[in-house]
């Protein structure tokens, strides 16, 4: 036999070998391999054994020294495979699948952030789309456009929540008095002032005023505001939008009452009521509302005459303390789990 080929043969037996040693998966596994590759009189490194008399003279030496290190590089994957396999499973790592297994703590939604997302889909369904305005406002559309004068007291340092925030032009520094928004009624300016009737919107978020906090007031709080603006919006409509509204949200027991209010922004403006259950003596107030006054139409360019509009202002936190049954508003805002964790 030629020296070549049985150097070739041992390489490709060092291979296999070895593969077969480190891929068993069992102590029995690794036994079989061991007698095919290592096996004292029939194995293949033993068969290759017998052939090096046969090789050319002068090659001998090379042909033994390989045949030693084949054998050694074999014997070593061996030991390292059974190694492996004999070491017993450390109970660390053990995992008992019979038992009983450990139930995760899904989260749940923020009872505000359902009704805010129920309110948005019954308005959706009446054609009110949902459009959003910034919590940081200025005084032009929290208040003057919304034809709230100067001396008006809703404009009273003590009642709102005022920021001086310095603005940067070419030549001076000027103090543009920003603030957070006192109410959602912001977001009809913008609307108006960014689109042309016909305009249904709702507009859901955070309004801020500094109110001493107990069970019906917090100093930050959720409205949503609607408005509908087109040639022929009157206060009937207002009227069937709310009852509507109500009647999705809470049930077909619910009433609507309209009661004479005042507000700048709106003329005539009426607060919404609504009651409940059989007897009906239960009322509740929900918000504002009213027929757009013709000074907000005009602040944003509409003409009065031939636009009118609807709109309206209802607090979350009422929605959702008569929906579940909650009695004090901090509740909404403790973070408290054992709270959180009912909705
Ligand atoms: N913005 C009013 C408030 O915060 C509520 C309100 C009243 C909104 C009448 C309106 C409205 O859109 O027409 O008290």
């Amino acid at each position: 036999m030629l020296a070549a080929d049985l150097l070739s043969a041992f390489d490709q037996l060092e291979k296999e070998g070895s593969e077969s040693f480190l891929g068993a998966v069992s102590e029995t596994d690794l036994e079989a391999a061991r007698v095919v590759y290592l096996g004292a009189k029939k194995g293949q490194l033993r068969i290759l054994q017998k052939q090096i008399p046969e090789v050319e003279k002068e090659s001998k030496p090379e042909v033994g020294k390989r045949f030693n290190e084949v054998r050694e590089s074999l014997k070593t994957a061996f030991d390292t495979a059974n190694r492996k396999l004999s070491q017993p499973v450390s109970t660390s790592s053990f995992f008992d699948v019979t038992l009983p297994g450990q139930r995760l703590r899904v989260g749940h939604r923020h009872p505000l952030t359902r009704t805010i997302e129920e309110v948005t889909d019954i308005m959706g369904r009446l054609g009110f789309a949902r459009v959003e305005g910034p919590e940081v406002e200025d005084e032009w559309h929290n208040f003057d456009a919304l034809n709230i004068p100067v001396e008006h007291p809703a404009r009273d340092p003590l009642d709102n929540f005022f920021m001086q925030v310095s603005e940067l032009t070419s030549r001076s520094v000027s103090k543009v008095p920003l603030m957070l928004r006192s109410q959602t009624s912001t977001v009809q300016i913008r609307t108006m002032d960014e689109s042309d009737p016909p305009i249904r919107m709702i507009a859901v978020g955070r309004c801020y005023r500094p109110d001493t906090v107990d069970a019906t007031h917090s100093f930050m709080f959720h409205q949503m505001e609607g408005l509908m603006v087109d040639s022929d919006v009157t206060m009937s409509k207002l009227k069937t939008v709310l009852r509507l509204f109500a009647t999705a949200y809470l049930g077909h027991d619910v009433r609507i009452r309209f009661r004479p209010s005042f507000f700048p922004f709106t003329e005539p403006s009426v607060e919404v009521d609504m009651s409940w259950g059989k007897d009906g003596k239960q009322w509740m107030e929900l918000g504002g509302a009213g027929m757009v006054d013709p000074n907000v139409l005009k602040s944003v360019g509409y003409d009065p005459d031939q636009y009118s509009g609807f709109a309206f202002g209802l607090g979350i936190e009422r929605l959702a303390m008569r929906r579940y049954g909650i009695d004090d508003i901090r509740l909404f805002y403790a973070n408290d789990q054992r709270f959180l964790c009912q909705f």
